[in-house]
């Protein structure tokens, strides 16, 4: 079974996708941490940010090692990790390797901007995450409290609405629910109560005819 899960920074998505990945026993690829490993290596190895080339070659030979690195969870990185998301070469490098992770057994949660769009257009279940801006904010400002780092509520909003402004508006791989997306709105759900509903979506669809057929 291949699960895509896609919305917005802090949504919950990422949370959802790993409890969902445990819960039926399948592996799980955060895709935004690809984007994010591209933009630190590329800002290490000092390529200048507008060089689409030279951040899809780095693309091309991502070091995984990079995967773990702790500075990846970082703001600025973040916002970094969204505009080398805006390159077609880069989206282009990164699509043959999600593809390949999602479909060796026993199958697998992808969590992302374009996964039920683009990289997984035939996936099992889709579901698009969203919350309010302003819960996002919130979520994100309380983790980062919680690790210790400085930041304004405010600042933490602008930088959501920064982030949701360029993931939806690029040209390639936009950030939108696929046509056949179950959207789940978070703002109101807890995480137990997000993944409850996420089950039972996912439940309904192995117990027909097309989920039983696909397993
Ligand atoms: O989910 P995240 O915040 O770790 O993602 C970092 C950036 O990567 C995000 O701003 C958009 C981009 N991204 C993308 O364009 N496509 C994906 N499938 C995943 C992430």
């Amino acid at each position: 079974m291949i699960i895509a899960i896609d919305g917005p920074a802090a949504s919950g998505k990422g949370t959802l996708a790993r409890r969902l990945a445990a819960h039926y026993g399948l592996r799980h690829l955060d895709t935004g941490m690809l984007y994010r490993a591209v933009a630190l290596q590329a800002m290490r190895a000092g390529l200048p940010p507008t060089d689409e080339a030279a951040i899809a070659a780095a693309a091309n030979t991502l070091d995984p090692a990079l995967c773990d690195d702790p500075a990846l969870r970082e703001e600025g990185v973040g916002q970094a990790a969204s505009m080398v998301a805006a390159m077609p070469a880069v989206r282009a490098a990164l699509l043959q390797v999600q593809r390949d992770f999602a479909r060796r057994p026993p199958g697998a949660v992808l969590d992302g901007r374009d996964i039920g769009t683009v990289v997984l257009p035939d996936a099992d279940v889709k579901l698009f995450v969203t919350a309010s801006a302003e819960e996002r904010a919130r979520r994100r400002h309380r983790e980062l409290m919680e690790r210790g780092e400085e930041a304004g509520y405010e600042a933490v909003l602008a930088d959501i609405r920064r982030r949701d402004e360029r993931d939806a508006a690029r040209a390639v791989a936009p950030l939108r629910p696929a046509a056949d997306a179950h959207l789940l709105d978070t703002t109101k759900l807890d995480i137990d109560s997000a993944f409850r509903e996420a089950r039972w979506i996912i439940d309904a669809h192995l117990n027909t005819g097309a989920g039983r057929r696909r397993e």
